[in-house]
């Protein structure tokens, strides 16, 4: 039988939410399959599998960890396993989530220092490195989100990770709605470590998340005290080495990792990342024609979200209700969008996320409807 949810109108709809995404049928059926244990070669096979294809999506030698739990659970890590006590870690956010990473340091009793940067912009290379240079103290690891999901922004770690490199300090780098859907080269930018929940542009469902660790991290991990249990890097390394997990994982969904992976690598990385950006190009296009302003700034795009400003002179005039009449109506014409991040942008932008396997023609037509949700939201 099909697997498909129906809105209120009966319409089967279709998610371009900034995750959970869409995810296919085949995705689907892969969780559905008769399950081995986890200490089973089966399982080992898998483990393996993924190990090599992230590797590749990555362009890495790192070591790959699959975590049983989302993506925040490996910031926590990061934090935990990274920084000692008597150090200090600077974080650069430029928007919700970014500002939780800081919060997960202080909550942990880190020493954390917080370069904020406006909210709609983005980290440039010019203030980390100037940051870095005026520094009256050494940080150890610097934290930092690629793709930032509140606002719609891309960080241009290409030219930050070599900057951190220089100045010594261990690179962190939130790429939860970045990885697969955006090319990342992690070797050739210097960070060491990249991670991501899977419900984004792998198109699964929620519940585990992969990490590309250094061995400079794991080097500087041994070292640190008070790892805790779950979320040590050391105890996931030795076991994953074996393609083991320390814990039970869910099996299902790392099945469909590995078949997702498959997929991603046939399709080609460099192609499965164009894709989302000719997907975000439509919409910032259709967005710009219908007199809206893009949220983020030229350079800074996000090839996976695109945040769409609600301006002034724009058709909802800066209205917030009209956001919220606008997502509904794109609901009832069958396809879920959300409305700007938390109380900070709620009413003050929307999001649309064509991540995963949506295709083209997808996009277009949720497009085709976006315009006339405009004129739903408008009578
Ligand atoms: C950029 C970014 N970082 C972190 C998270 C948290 O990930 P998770 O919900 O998988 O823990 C999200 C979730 O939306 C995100 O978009």
């Amino acid at each position: 039988m099909p697997n498909k949810h129906l809105n209120p109108e009966g319409i089967d709809y279709k998610l371009f939410t900034p995750g959970p995404v869409e995810v296919p049928e085949w995705i689907l059926n892969e969780m559905g399959k008769a399950n081995d244990t986890h200490r089973s070669l089966a399982y080992r096979e898998m483990h393996q599998s993924i190990r090599t294809n992230m590797q590749k999506l990555l362009s890495t030698k790192n070591e790959i960890l699959i975590w049983a739990n989302s993506g925040s659970g490996i910031m926590e890590a990061c934090v935990r396993n990274l920084v000692k006590d008597d150090e200090y870690a600077l974080f650069f956010t430029c928007g919700a989530f970014g500002d939780r990473w800081a919060s997960m340091a202080k909550s942990n009793g880190k020493k954390a220092d917080v370069i904020k940067v406006e909210w709609g912009l983005g980290v440039s290379p010019e203030l980390v490195k100037e940051t870095l240079d005026k520094a009256d103290k050494k940080y150890s690891v610097v934290f930092i989100t690629f793709n930032e999901t509140s606002t719609g922004v891309l960080n241009p770690l290409d030219k930050i990770g070599p900057i951190v490199r220089d100045y010594g300090a261990l690179l962190c780098v939130d790429t939860v709605s970045g990885m697969a859907g955006t090319l990342i080269k992690m070797d050739d930018w210097g960070i060491d470590v990249a991670l991501a929940s899977v419900q984004k542009c792998f198109a699964l469902p929620p519940g585990i998340a992969v990490s590309a660790i250094s061995d400079r991290a794991f080097e500087k991990a041994k070292t640190v005290e008070n790892r805790g249990f779950y979320l040590d890097f050391l105890s996931l390394q030795k076991k994953g080495k074996n393609d083991e997990h320390p814990i039970t994982p869910p099996i299902p969904q790392i099945r469909a990792l590995k078949v997702d992976l498959e997929h991603i690598i046939e399709r080609g990385v460099e192609q499965y990342a164009k894709d989302h950006s000719e997907r975000t190009q439509l919409i910032r296009d259709w967005a710009v024609k219908e007199g809206f302003e893009i949220y983020s700034p030229e350079g800074y795009h996000s090839q996976t979200v695109v945040a769409i400003k609600n301006n002034e002179n724009g058709p909802f005039k800066g209205d917030p209700a009209l956001v919220a009449k606008f997502v509904d109506a794109m609901f009832e014409r069958g396809f879920k969008i959300v409305n700007g991040y938390g109380k900070q942008l709620k009413g003050r932008n929307f999001r649309i996320a064509p991540m995963g396997w949506v295709t083209t023609e997808e996009t277009q037509q949720m497009l085709d409807a976006a315009t006339l949700a405009v004129q739903d939201a408008l009578k």
